[in-house]
């Protein structure tokens, strides 16, 4: 998929997902949002590659394969695919799918090990400890709630001693803080890299990268006893899909990873571990590291009839795929938790797509139709207001570009329903219906159509990262294709619809829901 493009090189990754769940309205939020930051950076340019994929070792795995009668190996592949096949439901434009059970994947894992041992930042030691196996990690007795960890409450977990190997983290302290305080973008938002800095500053401990307690794992390299421990294995999962190890090409055009994006319960593996493993190995740092808050559903119809996890596509059924990849990415700020319930999205909804939105384009449509025999006259600059809605336009871009390299995903959108609010208050203001009446009105009214018809050009483009699909039908009622060349400068300026379109079919792209 990527495209050869004048930018630069984009490189967006999702978390890998564990097997032993399938995918649910909180792994889609990521997702997607990922989805639309990848489908932006095309759209505006980029030479973007967009990774997620599945992460299948653990004892966890290895449990729950066996538990089904199932090799992990075969029950891997049932989850991994359904993995897959949801992200395509969902219209996730990835342009790759890693799983962590590849041999390239084998190869870039151990190729890693090798180079921080070479280093001489691992060596052999015994760890004792209290582990979850949930959350596949240890906590130490000061961590626990009650015995048991914070996020398994009703769990217990388990007494282990092992010999293990382990990864000298405590060296890289100092260079860790250096580094986020050199970057100031590094960690996002910003209460989370506070959090991370003084995670750090309270002192690290070296912690473990291999098990000898399950088999399900790759080879810890020349010790057939050892697998390598979920994180040392996962995390390298972002170097091997970009190349690392087989495709050195590919791996120079992509590393550094633009940003990882993950939810807040990883962000001491991703903004501590990994940064300090790729230090080691002397690679790179990506370049941001963006994690978001979590959201929840307490509507009580979806807890009587769905329970507490959400499956994503239920939620498509009622608002279309596209209202919902909509109403995640623009009802909670992108960093910060998020609590729904079915009043709050389906006000949403309404109000800004079936509302604002929709009205915009049915609007626009119907006038055309009956004003000028469905052909989107050219512009006359013969109404006044025309020059304000085109000012509401230009400035908005920026503001967008803006908020999307700091994934501030509801901001951008935001701004693009200033210019949606923007041009339903110019039919307000401009009454076509008043101008229609008289022929010396004709080129203001000319003026008018064209500058909705534009408008609706532009918002077509800019919403079409978050909502592929209706993009494509808004643009196709408009009577214009989507420009998806990345070349935004044939997107950008005002004044690309040419003039004598003729419209589309009119249809409702967005149904009220009561
Ligand atoms: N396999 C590890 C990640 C390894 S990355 C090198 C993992 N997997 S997971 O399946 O548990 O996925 C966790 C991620 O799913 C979170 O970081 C977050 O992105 C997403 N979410 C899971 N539940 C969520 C919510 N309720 N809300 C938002 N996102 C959530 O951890």
């Amino acid at each position: 998929m990527p495209a050869a493009a004048g930018r630069g090189s984009f490189y967006i990754t999702t978390p890998i997902y564990y097997v032993n769940d399938t995918p649910h309205i909180g792994t889609a939020y990521t997702t997607i949002a990922c989805d639309v930051v990848a489908r932006y950076k095309r759209l505006t340019g980029f030479d973007t590659f967009y990774l997620t994929g599945t992460d299948e070792h653990s004892m966890n795995v290895e449990r729950k394969a066996l538990s089904q009668g199932l090799t992990p190996q075969a029950y891997c592949d049932q989850v991994s695919q359904l993995f897959k096949e949801t992200w395509q439901q969902l219209n996730i434009s990835f342009d790759d799918f890693i799983r962590t059970t590849e041999p390239r994947h084998h190869h870039a894992a151990q190729l890693m090990v090798r180079r921080a041992r070479d280093k001489g930042d691992i060596y052999k030691g015994k760890y004792r400890g209290w582990y979850c196996s949930s959350c596949e990690r240890f906590y130490l007795e000061a961590d626990l709630v009650n015995g048991r960890c914070e996020y398994h409450p009703n769990q217990d977990p388990v007494w282990l001693e092992e010999d293990n190997y382990f990864f000298r983290l405590s060296l890289y302290q100092q260079r860790l803080l250096d580094h986020i305080e050199a970057h100031p973008d590094f960690i996002e938002p910003e209460e989370r890299r506070n959090e991370v800095v003084s995670v750090i500053r309270s002192g690290l401990e070296d912690f473990s990268i291999s098990r000898s307690t399950f088999k399900w794992g790759i080879p810890f390299p020349d010790d057939p006893d050892q697998v390598i421990y979920v994180w040392f294995d996962a995390l390298v999962n972002y170097l091997t899909g970009v190349g690392f190890g087989y495709d050195e090409a590919m791996f120079k055009r992509y590393w550094p990873a633009d940003v990882h994006v993950l939810g807040k319960d990883i962000i001491r593996f991703h903004c501590i571990y990994w940064p300090a493993m790729l230090m080691a190995a002397d690679l790179e740092l990506p370049r941001k590291l963006f994690a978001h808050g979590f959201i929840y559903f307490k509507g009580e119809k979806m807890s009587k009839s769905l329970g507490n996890v959400i499956r994503p596509l239920e939620l498509a059924e009622r608002f279309g795929l596209d209202g919902l990849r909509y109403i995640l990415m623009r009802q909670t700020p992108f960093g910060r938790d998020g609590d729904f319930t079915w009043e709050s999205v389906t006000e949403r909804y309404n109000a800004d797509l079936a509302n604002d939105l929709g009205n915009l384009l049915n609007r626009t449509l119907v006038m055309v139709q009956r004003y000028r025999d469905g052909l989107f006259p050219a512009a006359t600059g013969a109404h006044a207001a025309g020059a304000r809605l085109r000012e509401t336009a230009s400035a908005i871009l920026p503001e967008i570009d803006q908020a999307m390299d700091h994934l501030q995903l509801s901001d951008a959108l935001a701004s693009i329903w200033k210019l949606v609010t923007a041009a339903n208050r110019y039919i307000e203001e401009a009454a076509p219906w008043v101008l229609a009446r008289s022929r010396d009105e004709a080129p203001a009214l000319d003026d008018v159509l064209y500058n909705l018809g534009e408008s609706i050009r532009l918002i077509a483009h800019l919403v079409q990262p978050y909502m592929p699909a209706s993009a494509e039908a808004m643009a196709g009622q408009l009577g214009v294709a989507l420009d998806t060349s990345g070349d935004w400068s044939r997107v950008s300026p005002w004044g690309q619809l040419p003039a004598g379109t003729r419209i589309g079919t009119p249809a409702p792209l967005f149904p009220r829901k009561e």
